[in-house]
Parts: C-alpha cells; sequence; structure tokens
C-alpha cells in the first residue's frame, strides 16, 4: 500500500521566501545538494570562508544517520520512522535507508518550512508496502505532531524517534528537553531514540561561526555540549558506544580512522 502524503491546511498559505537565507537550504548546499537559492549559497559561503569543518560535519552527521537507520532496522528491527526536522531531500534520505532494507517500513516526516513541503509532496515516492507520509509542524507543537503521526504509525508497536540536526533549533534547552520527554513517553518499550547535534567544546572557531550565523537574521541554531546531548537520553539505555562524535559512532568496518567532528550523537532503546 501506499500512503498519499500528508498536506495540512496551514502550509498551503505559507510562501517560500527566498530572500532570507534558511537552514534546511543551507543545509542542503553544503550536502552538495542543489536545492537552494543563491541567498543559501552566500550564506553557506560566508559560513565556510570562517569554518569549513562545517561540511564534513554535514556529511558526517548525513553518514551517522544512515548508519542508525541501518542499524535500527537491520538489528533492532524496527519498522517505524518518525523523523522530525526532515530537511530538503538529499541522497539517503531516511524513508531510502530504511525502505531500501525493509521495504514494509513505514516513515513519517515531520518539518515547518514550506520548500522541505514542496519537495516532500514530490519526492518522498514510498515502496509499495510500506508508507511515507509528511507532517507540516513545528517540532515545538509534540502533541500535534503526535497527533497526525498516528494515521501512519501505530504506536503500540516500536518506533523510533529520529532527531536529526533540529534540537539545536529550539533555543531554550529545557523546552527541548521536554520535547524529547514527550515524543517518546508516547512510544512504547523497545522504541529508540536517534539525536545528532552540533556540538560545543570542541572547535572554538566553530562556534564563533555558528554565533555569528545566529546573529545573521537566519533562525539560530544553538550548539550544546557533548554533556547536555546526552542529557537529552536520560531514562533510556544507550546502545555502544553511546554518545560521541557521529563520526565514531560504529564506523564502517574497515573505514579509516575517523576524524573527531564538532557533532554529537547517539542512539538509545526505551526499556
Ligand atoms: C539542519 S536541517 C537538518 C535536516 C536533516 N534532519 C538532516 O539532519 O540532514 C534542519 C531542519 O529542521 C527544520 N526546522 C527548523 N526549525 C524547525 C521547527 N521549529 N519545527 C520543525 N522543523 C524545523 C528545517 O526546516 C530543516 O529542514
Amino acid at each position: 500500500m501506499t500512503d498519499p502524503v500528508t498536506t495540512p491546511e496551514p502550509a498551503k498559505h505559507q510562501k517560500i521566501d527566498t530572500s532570507v537565507p534558511h537552514s534546511a537550504r543551507i543545509w542542503n548546499y553544503w550536502l552538495g545538494g542543489k536545492d537552494n537559492y543563491p541567498v543559501d549559497e552566500e550564506a553557506g559561503d560566508a559560513y565556510t570562508a570562517v569554518f569549513p569543518g562545517i561540511v564534513t560535519i554535514a556529511r558526517s552527521s548525513r553518514a551517522f544517520l544512515r548508519r542508525n537507520i541501518t542499524y535500527l532496522v537491520s538489528e533492532a528491527g524496527i519498522w517505524q520512522f518518525l523523523d522530525v526536522g526532515t530537511g530538503l531531500p538529499t541522497a539517503q534520505n531516511t524513508h531510502e535507508v530504511a525502505q531500501g532494507l525493509a521495504p514494509e517500513t513505514r516513515i513519517v516526516y515531520v518539518d515547518n518550512d514550506p520548500m522541505v513541503l514542496a519537495h516532500a509532496r514530490v519526492l518522498l515516492h514510498s515502496a509499495h508496502e510500506g508508507a511515507t507520509a509528511y507532517i507540516d509542524a513545528d517540532v515545538t507543537d509534540p502533541d500535534r505532531i503526535l497527533a497526525a503521526a498516528a494515521e501512519t504509525l501505530d504506536f503500540e508497536r516500536p518506533t523510533a524517534l529520529i532527531l536529526s540536526n533540529i534540537l539545536g533549533h529550539v533555543a531554550d534547552y529545557d523546552q527541548a528537553r521536554s520535547i524529547v520527554t514527550r515524543l517518546m513517553g508516547a512510544l512504547p518499550s523497545g522504541s529508540y531514540l536517534s539525536i545528532n547535534d552540533g556540538s560545543r567544546g570542541i572547535d572554538p572557531v566553530f562556534e564563533q561561526a555558528q554565533d555569528a550565523y545566529n546573529n545573521s537574521g537566519a533562525a539560530p541554531y544553538i550548539l550544546r555540549t557533548a554533556d547536555e546531548i546526552t542529557t537529552f537520553f536520560d531514562g533510556l539505555e544507550l546502545i555502544e558506544p553511546g554518545v560521541v562524535s557521529v563520526s565514531q559512532w560504529r564506523p564502517e568496518h574497515g573505514s579509516p580512522s575517523p576524524e573527531v567532528v564538532a557533532e554529537h550523537g547517539g542512539l538509545a532503546r526505551k526499556a
């Protein structure tokens, strides 16, 4: 069965603003995608002029996500995913990796950007047996996310919550923690939480570049320490090796010793 992509009302009235840079499009630019405007390219280049390492961070983060999804499907037997802060479709999105391994996998993406929604409508084709749906919602509204996602996902069954480079957009740490708690609280035992986020305390140049970006008028993104990121997993069982630089989370067998990048991530199971 192929479920229709969810396109709720509010998105129809939103316009894509190409006059200010946007996180999803800049991220897409750094990942080598084509879904961005000159204003995003300019902001992305201004950032890399100060801190070229952001491109390695973006790509290491994408590789972490792929290894997480692979673990979840192949080793943990998960076939339902709730991925909040989808981003623009680039190679190896959650649904491509998961449904490539298990076509029956069901995925719900959530984002609040109209351009992401427009692309989701066109590009998020589902495998026949599974489903890929999209919700236009804000991460700060977990109740709305859960209500809409329940149309596609069965919350009686283990589900993986994916929060990849989204919690930094929630500036208030306590609010970010309570969003994670609320979303995980709705999932049954045997569910998983995957988080990765840009981190503070590794590279001062990254922090300077991020501070300048946050003051540029773009939606701010808060870098957190590895300890703060680890605390998001409180009450859950971290899968080895715990919360580490994303490049060091279960690197592929035979890959050269990965460079530490200023982005931390982990995966944990709800008992
Ligand atoms: C840096 S991108 C990360 C994309 C993808 N998850 C990844 O890791 O490659 C951040 C995404 O979060 C979305 N986003 C930002 N603020 C949001 C909010 N308040 N609610 C929902 N999505 C948001 C952006 O539109 C963008 O798609």
